[in-house]
């Protein structure tokens, strides 16, 4: 897919690898592109600098992910690339309260499900159609810290995976965005643990080379969009013998958070 010419949602495009998309897909001469955002005041900057159009939506409600899809087929014409991508991050284990694992699940699973009820309708009708879902490499790995992310993580790859398979017969592109560590916000959320959070910092990259990953991935339309290529490797290995690098993952995390001794 050639994104030039197109219509084009991003969600969470107010700030980090949204806004980003959002400015690529611009630039590479899309014919509208949407910023959807909870923040509508970030949308809307990000909107005036690329000449997009913003609405302050909350993916993780449905009737307001509905209006998003009507505003932007009204002003655009059909929604040829939905980019479901915006996502919460809280670091925490099994003790994190039950209204905030619902909410994760609301905004980290649930929106994509909301986004693509919205739009393969038309989609189906026209035989074409491209969801690109943000999932993260903790949704084929996982991340150390943070249960209700590795696992929302894992699940919005499960619904890119079978999407793909039940619609991908009928002009429907489905991509999987599964970035490792990028520098945005996200990453300085106030609940980190400092060690990981130090650790982490090493590792990332600028949510400009995601976008131009993604416009790489988009045109040979691959269904993992892998921004850091070692991530394949991490998940050959998990895959080939699942103990080993489960035992792997225990070692690491004791060198994270031991502070000292750090890879
Ligand atoms: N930064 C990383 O290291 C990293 C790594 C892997 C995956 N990701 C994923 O990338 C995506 C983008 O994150 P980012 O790193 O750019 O973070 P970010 O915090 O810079 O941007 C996330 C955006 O999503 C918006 N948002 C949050 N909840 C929302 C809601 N309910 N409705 C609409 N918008 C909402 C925020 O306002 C923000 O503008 C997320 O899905 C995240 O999980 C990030």
């Amino acid at each position: 897919m050639k994104v030039a010419g197109k219509t084009i949602v991003v969600t969470g495009g107010g700030n980090g690898i949204g806004a980003a998309l959002a400015a690529r897909f611009a630039a590479e001469g899309a014919r509208g592109v949407l910023v959807a955002d909870i923040d509508g005041d970030a949308a809307g900057e990000v909107a005036d600098r690329i000449g997009g159009l913003a609405v302050k939506t909350d993916v993780g409600d449905e009737a307001a992910v509905q209006h998003l899809v009507s505003l932007a087929e009204d002003a655009f014409g059909p929604i040829d690339l939905f980019c479901s991508n915006a996502g919460v991050g809280p670091t925490g284990g099994l003790d994190m309260p039950n209204e905030a694992w619902q909410e994760i699940w609301n905004v980290n699973l649930m929106a994509h499900v909301y986004a693509a009820r919205a739009v393969l309708p038309s989609m189906l009708t026209r035989g074409d159609g491209y969801l690109l879902q943000t999932s993260s490499a903790a949704g084929l790995l996982t991340n150390i810290g943070a249960a209700a992310y590795s696992v929302t993580k894992h699940a919005a790859i499960a619904l890119a995976e079978w999407m793909s398979v039940t619609y991908g017969d009928n002009g429907i592109k489905v991509s999987a965005l599964c970035p490792q560590f990028v520098n945005t916000a996200m990453l300085d959320a106030p609940d980190a643990d400092p060690a990981i959070s130090a650790w982490v910092r090493q590792k990332t990259i600028e949510p400009e080379e995601v976008a131009e990953i993604v416009m790489q991935g988009l045109s040979e339309e691959r269904f993992l969009i892998l921004p850091h290529p070692e991530v394949a490797e991490f998940f050959l290995r998990k895959a080939t013998d699942y103990d080993r690098w489960l035992h792997g993952m225990r070692r690491l995390q004791r060198q994270i958070t031991g502070v000292d001794n750090l890879e």
